[in-house]
């Protein structure tokens, strides 16, 4: 069964059992207790919590989900990804278990022909009520359902909000899998996978995840992964092989020549460029830009490690807009988004792998040079200091150092590293605020900037210099505020008895709002800047837009 089926037979089943139909929400929560979407009952959250009323009482999703923690098993298993599709239906205050449980065996059995013989189910380990309903009223057989503690079987968003026990729909994959087991899941995870969550969400929790309140009502909850559904349907050796990620793989495999299926290396990585492509592409689409910052980092590090992959596999030339490209055929249907924004996607993208190209060669042969040092030496850890040199000069997310140095049996010194960091933001904050704006004169050199804002409120101009209190530094981050010099301006500096202009400037990797304009009395501007999205680096071309 096509993964297409699988999505549209899970919406008819549900609106069939009147739930609203609703789309995937972004990627980028509306939510400041999370980086990113993590669970298609995320947009959902208010209305578990009671702050909002609901529309409507029962709904259905295919939701776009990221889940961080994962990013480093990415490659290494046959099923972990960082970007998947969540099927999911919920019910705000209405129905609760005992429809839930029956409508998702229904589903699963009927709706997509699984054998019953090939299911489990597993419980939370006081929930005597769910065990009665999949065993009396769906007839599941009481050796099939198992109880599980609370780090399977109850569930949260990983922050404080809404949570509650929950039960589990696994397929036995069979023997090629791993051996049978007599509590199934409970025995071997590899042979018996997981794929429905129902969540019975009754419970608030704070940040510790422990329950400290029930909720005015209760409500249902649950997410059916559909690449993982997808893997038991078509019968697959992992969900790398499926319909949808199967094609992202064979295009990794096209732009690197290489084989799916001839060693476990090469498996690595073209599952890596499969997984990684799809994700990269999303994040940007909802408008994450790669940085050195919360989600842009996040999306800064897929792409790097996917960089570093198609190198490994012997891929000199870009790789990521080939990535986007296959995204966007295999996925644009169900979310076009991908289609609409695949220009600007891939001018992102190509960007960042240009960037990454030219620092990549010399990180990595520092980065060898001293791991032949470390495994030399007793303690077999590469220094804080140089993990620290990677990341400044070179541009190594410290998570890509880390997996290299794993690689090499090597650990990375992290606590100096993050000592290394924090001393470089607490210097970054305080040239902030003890020299402010009056600081900055211009880089010796620069020429005076062209002005060409008689004519215009629009325009484009190069950055040829970044003054961050008063110091040139290459890029300026999301939340950093500079004075940017650029070849040419629209934008009108004080003087002669006018404010400064004030307005936008931005490019396909970062915008930043102008707050004020002043000149040097050598005749360069310097737009003082506070950047809002992604960053802004030297060489970069803006668009200008002053504020009429
Ligand atoms: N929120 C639950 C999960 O993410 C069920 O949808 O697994």
């Amino acid at each position: 069964m096509e993964t297409r089926t699988i999505r549209d037979r899970f919406f008819a089943f549900f609106e069939q059992r009147e739930h609203q139909r609703v789309p995937s929400s972004s990627l980028v929560p509306n939510d400041p207790t999370l980086l990113l979407t993590n669970a298609g009952m995320n947009q959902f959250k208010p209305y578990f919590l009671g702050e909002q009323s609901p529309p409507f009482d029962r709904a259905t999703s295919a939701q776009k989900c990221f889940r961080t923690t994962d990013i480093d098993e990415v490659g290494k298993t046959s099923r972990h990804l960082t970007f998947f599709e969540m099927m999911g239906n919920f019910s705000f205050g209405d129905y609760y278990k005992a429809d839930a449980c029956p409508w998702a065996w229904e589903l699963v059995t009927e709706g997509y022909g699984l054998d019953p013989e090939v299911l489990w189910v597993t419980v939370y380990e006081t929930d005597d009520e769910a065990e009665e309903i999949w065993r009396d009223a769906v007839g599941v057989r009481p050796e099939r359902i198992v109880r599980r503690g609370k780090a399977d079987n109850f569930w949260s968003m990983g922050v404080a909000g809404p949570c509650g026990p929950c039960s589990e729909i696994y397929a036995d994959l069979g023997e090629s899998f791993g051996p049978a087991a007599d509590n199934g899941p409970a025995g071997n995870e590899d042979r018996y996978l997981e794929i429905w969550n129902l969540v019975f969400m009754q419970n608030d929790c704070n940040a510790a995840i422990e329950p400290i309140a029930e909720l005015p009502k209760k409500n249902i909850d649950t997410g059916l992964g559909l690449e993982r559904t997808a893997m038991v349907l078509q019968k697959a050796a992992s969900v790398y092989e499926t319909d949808t990620l199967g094609g992202m793989v064979e295009r990794a495999a096209e732009l690197t020549g290489k084989k799916y299926g001839s060693d476990d290396a090469t498996d690595k990585g073209l599952r890596v460029l499969g997984d990684h492509g799809r994700s990269l592409t999303f994040l940007i689409a909802d408008g994450v830009l790669p940085s050195n910052e919360e989600r842009g980092y996040v999306l800064r590090r897929v792409m790097r490690r996917a960089i570093r992959h198609a190198r490994l596999l012997g891929r000199d030339e870009p790789v990521l807009p080939g990535l986007v490209e296959a995204t966007a055929e295999l996925m644009g249907d169900a979310y076009p988004e991908v289609v609409e924004k695949k220009e600007f996607i891939l001018e992102v993208a190509a960007r960042e792998e240009e960037r990454f190209s030219e620092t990549l060669h010399k990180g990595l042969s520092l980065l060898e040079t001293e791991l032949a040092k470390s495994l030399g030496s007793e303690r077999r850890t590469l220094s804080g200091d140089v993990a620290f040199q990677l990341h400044d000069t070179w541009g190594f997310p410290i998570d890509l150092t880390q997996e290299i140095a794993l690689e090499a049996d090597v650990a990375v010194d992290t606590d100096r590293f993050d000592k290394l960091m924090e001393g470089q933001r607490e210097r970054a904050r305080s040239a902030r605020t003890t020299i402010g704006y009056g600081g900055s004169d211009g880089t010796p050199g620069t020429e005076a900037t062209y002005f060409t804002g008689f004519e215009h409120l629009e325009g484009n101009g190069k950055v040829l210099a970044i003054l961050e209190a008063g110091e040139g530094v290459p890029v300026a981050e999301v939340g950093h505020e500079v004075d940017l010099i650029l070849d040419q301006t629209v934008f009108y500096a004080e003087g002669g008895g006018q404010v400064g202009d004030r307005g936008t400037v931005g490019s396909p990797s970062g915008a930043a709002e102008i707050r004020d304009t002043r000149k040097t009395d050598g005749g360069v501007f310097l737009h003082r800047a506070k950047v809002t999205t992604g960053e802004i680096a030297v060489d970069d071309e803006l668009e200008l837009h002053v504020d009429q």
